[in-house]
């Protein structure tokens, strides 16, 4: 499915979306069959080990996106547009252009950014809305429209980029209820994380879903495997075998 078709998926199969960083994690989910692969900027913690995704640059995307798009035959990737790469619609067309050219079929943009959308949806590169926690512009890693007045903001905030033509919205951290009032009033289908089960389709981030950093608990995060249980294993048991001389064996020789 293109992603321009996203919207005509509103009320339908529940969307299912993956962040990937690099091919043989792409070629996987892209066997799986799912909606949309995201080349997250959230690389920038996971992979880079950073502690925020505001240093990730225009490069490191452009890397990522290429190397996740050599895996995904058949399903769309998406790629974020890195912090400051938006600046200014001119600037955000030209860097949005880059990651189509990388392999994107389209990008995600944090925030209420109204010209910088219009250019890029002008410019025909479908654009996808991040809305509550914004984590390139975020003081703190919190649940946002808690109050009235911030739910308000944020329903507001869904409105105005519905009416702009995104594709689709993420719906990061907020309380249940918000959720399900924005996905019942934008024509977008909207992807929650963190955002509670009414959303249109939900995204996690690959490392969390495996289970790979066991110190990364928050609430939302149901994991589906221990990866870092069966790395440490697989670390462990090699060690012990050079140590003792039992690797290589003979069946692992040539003769
Ligand atoms: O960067 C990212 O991975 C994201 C998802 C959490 C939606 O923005």
């Amino acid at each position: 499915m293109k992603l321009n078709e996203f919207r005509d998926r509103k009320g339908k199969e529940k969307i299912v979306m993956l962040t990937a960083y690099d091919s043989q994690i792409s070629k996987i989910i892209d066997q799986v069959e799912i909606d949309m692969i995201l080349v997250g900027d959230s690389l920038g913690m996971v992979f880079q080990g950073r502690t925020d995704t505001r240093s990730v640059t225009m490069r490191d995307m452009i890397y990522h996106t290429q190397a996740v798009a050599r895996g995904a035959k058949r399903t769309p990737v998406v790629a974020d547009m890195p912090f400051k790469s938006d600046s200014t619609p001119f600037i955000a067309l030209r860097n949005a252009r880059r990651l189509v050219e990388a392999g994107a079929e389209g990008v995600k943009i944090e925030g209420r950014k109204t010209d910088v959308i219009e250019a890029l949806i002008a410019g025909g590169i479908p654009v996808m809305a991040h809305i509550g926690l914004l984590p390139q512009t975020a003081e703190a890693y919190r649940v946002m429209g808690k109050t009235p007045e911030d739910a308000q903001k944020i329903l507001q905030d869904a409105l105005h980029l519905d009416e702009l033509g995104v594709f689709s919205m993420v719906l990061e951290s907020m309380p249940e209820g918000l959720a399900k009032e924005i996905t019942g009033a934008v024509r977008a289908p909207t992807i929650g994380i963190g955002a509670g089960r009414y959303c249109d389709g939900q995204v996690l981030v690959i490392n969390d879903l495996l289970g790979l950093d066991p110190t990364f608990t928050p609430k939302y995060l149901k994991r589906y495997a221990n990866l870092y249980q069966v790395i440490s294993d697989a670390v462990g048991a090699f060690k012990r075998d050079v140590r003792g001389g039992k690797y290589p064996d003979q069946e692992h020789t040539y003769h």
